[in-house]
């Protein structure tokens, strides 16, 4: 060991988590040093569907616009399709992604954003080149080996992959977010429930023009009823979009008792025709690799000075689009509350908050990605066609739907309806933005919890209750249209109120704590002509709600009161730790 380098936090991993750790840490001025194992950036697609909280964040920091460039579009990912093959029978489709119309209401008036569809290794290059730009450092095959902590810091060594040789980093603080066989997890000791390695999988990238089987149908997701293919992995085989309609990645399962099959051009091609269902077609195999399904969740993500997130703390299969858009969350509930630490702003008691508030979330992630593999086997039961069968009776299974018989009918039916059911996969719009914070660093204002009067998996319900996410509201400034969400966050709190809340502005500005005011109304700062904010935030005008950098509402009072700097001062102590 020679050299000792010194930052405020040290990030391992550029992955989805490390990357915007890195992004919104290097924003509000935080020192940090980011540490990653390979020469490059992710260089398989990975990680795609973008959800609208994830689009939110990203917004935020500033990157959206440039998501939205390189992205495919929402409108081009919606018709998730099951067939016998791309070439073959096409047995039912669910509308996706916000893409039914009456899910494209619930998207529009939830959120400023829209979900998108961003491969991973698009994705990570424009988190790390924005956090790069704005100051954060990066050491590319530079891999973490261990690490010590005392009342003042971590030390981590790490070993330069070029050079050979281990130095020390020393930082305040240190994030894992070193993925999915998290070192740094294992050595804070994070206490893991669940399983990993319950089934096998096979991603298989490759190039092929499959316009004519796709574009009249355009989805990120083809799922394929095919003889083997309800052996391990994800419940069905997958043809997914990596750009229309000319790169691909195929997920095919493996029983992960008898381990993975050798992965040679040939393999990989053969499933590839398999699953096209078209041999004329030309196609380049890019890459193969087997991975498992996890079933895990840490129940605590901290432990002192050292934080995971993204997958070194939840580790599940990609149904339900989750993996970077949990982890992307992860990281930004985070970095706020490290900056506030590290700047004397909070007490570090605030950390706490971090693992209260985002354990709840990976372990619904976990559990609902995994509940939505096995919600594909009705689909499989609905043709008979998960009993151990030759490929013949499968065919013939599949095609007596088309009988005109009673038995038929039936048989038509279950198939509609275990289709229509994976709407919790592909339009989980609740799993998406219904989180609801409970912690130390949320004021709960007495009210009870109103709970979901939909099913919560599937609809969003916007709330200004104390833990719950600000509504969107399209709001006006002069000319310009805005969402109440573009008047929060950047590393700072937020008062919102209306006329009548003079007292609430007054207070918020006598604070030690930047907090920037707002104040909707006619003749205000901001008005609101369509009334959406009035109808959506369940305070009078007078009223006040304080949100946190990340969007959260964390205080809430409603009405003018003469007590509002006491109030609002009694709230911030509280939320940030220091009572
Ligand atoms: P992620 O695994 O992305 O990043 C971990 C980072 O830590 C990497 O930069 C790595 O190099 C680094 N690292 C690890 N150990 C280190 C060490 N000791 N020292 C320094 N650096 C270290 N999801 C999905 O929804 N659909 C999909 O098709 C796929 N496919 C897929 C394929 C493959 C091959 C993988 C690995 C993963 C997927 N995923 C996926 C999962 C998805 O990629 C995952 O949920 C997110 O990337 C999680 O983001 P993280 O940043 O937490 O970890």
């Amino acid at each position: 060991v020679s050299t000792v380098v010194e930052t405020d936090v040290l990030i391992v991993g550029s992955g989805p988590a490390g990357a915007s750790a890195a992004l919104a840490l290097s924003t509000y001025g935080v020192p940090t040093i980011v540490v990653t194992r390979y020469a490059s950036l992710a260089d398989t697609p990975r990680a795609h569907i973008t959800n609208q909280r994830t689009m939110e964040v990203l917004r935020d920091l500033g990157v959206e616009q440039e998501v939205v460039a390189q992205a495919t579009p929402q409108h081009l990912m919606g018709n998730t399709t099951f067939c016998t093959s791309l070439a073959g029978e096409e047995l039912g489709r669910v509308r996706s992604w916000g893409n039914d119309p009456l899910a494209q209401a619930e998207h529009e008036l939830a959120s400023p954003t829209r979900m998108c569809d961003m491969p991973q290794h698009l994705m990570e290059p424009v988190l790390v080149n924005a956090a790069v730009a704005r100051g954060a450092r990066l050491r590319f095959e530079t891999e973490y080996l261990s690490h010590t902590q005392d009342a003042d810091g971590v030390t981590a060594t790490v070993r330069d992959r070029l050079r050979g040789d281990t130095y020390e980093i020393r930082a305040k603080y240190l994030i894992g977010a070193d993925g999915g066989r998290s070192k740094v997890a294992a050595d804070a000791g994070l206490p893991m429930g669940g399983q990993m390695g319950v089934a096998g999988s096979i991603n298989i990238v490759f190039e092929a023009d499959l316009t004519r089987y796709t574009a009249h149908r355009p989805s990120t997701l083809y799922w394929v009823l095919a003889p083997g293919a309800t052996v391990g992995g994800i419940g069905a085989g997958l043809v997914r979009c990596v750009r229309p309609w000319n790169e691909w990645l195929i997920v095919w399962g493996y029983d992960v008792g008898a381990g993975a099959p050798d992965l040679t051009t040939e393999y990989a091609e053969s499933i590839v025709r398999k699953l096209v269902g078209d041999d004329d077609i030309p196609v380049t195999i890019k890459s193969s690799s087997a991975w498992t399904v996890n079933e895990m969740y840490a129940e605590r993500y901290a432990n002192g000075r050292v934080f995971c997130a993204g997958d070194a703390v939840h580790r599940h299969p990609p149904s339900n689009g989750l993996g970077s858009n949990t982890s992307i969350q992860d990281a930004y509930n985070l970095a706020w509350k490290l900056k506030l630490v590290l700047d004397g702003t909070a007490h570090p008691r605030l950390l706490d908050s971090y693992t209260a508030e985002r354990a709840p979330v990976g372990r619904q992630i976990v559990t609902r990605a995994n509940q939505s593999i096995r919600e594909t086997a009705p689909v499989f039961e609905a043709l008979d066609g998960l009993s151990p069968q030759t490929p013949e009776q499968l065919w013939a299974n599949i095609a007596a739907r088309k009988d005109a018989t009673g038995a038929a009918e039936k048989q038509r039916t279950r198939l509609r309806e275990a289709i229509a059911f994976k709407v919790y996969e592909f339009n989980a719009h609740g799993v998406d933005l219904n989180q609801r914070y409970a912690s130390a660093a949320i004021v709960p204002d007495g009210t009870p919890d109103p709970g979901f009067t939909r099913d919560p998996e599937l609809h969003h319900q916007p709330s200004s209750r104390p833990g719950a996410r600000l509504p969107h509201a399209w709001i006006t400034s002069g000319t310009r249209t805005l969402s109440t969400l573009d008047t929060v966050g950047r590393g700072r709190f937020t008062l919102l109120t209306g006329i009548g809340g003079e007292d609430w502005v007054r207070a918020a500005e006598a604070q030690d704590v930047e907090i920037a005011t707002v104040v909707i109304g006619p003749g205000q700062q901001y008005e609101d002509p369509y009334g959406d904010w009035a109808r959506l935030r369940e305070i009078p005008d007078a009223g006040a709600l304080l949100v946190r950098p990340d969007g959260f509402v964390a205080f809430r009072h409603a009405s003018a009161t003469p007590d509002a700097g006491e109030l609002l001062g009694g709230a911030l102590r509280r939320i940030l730790g220091h009572t």
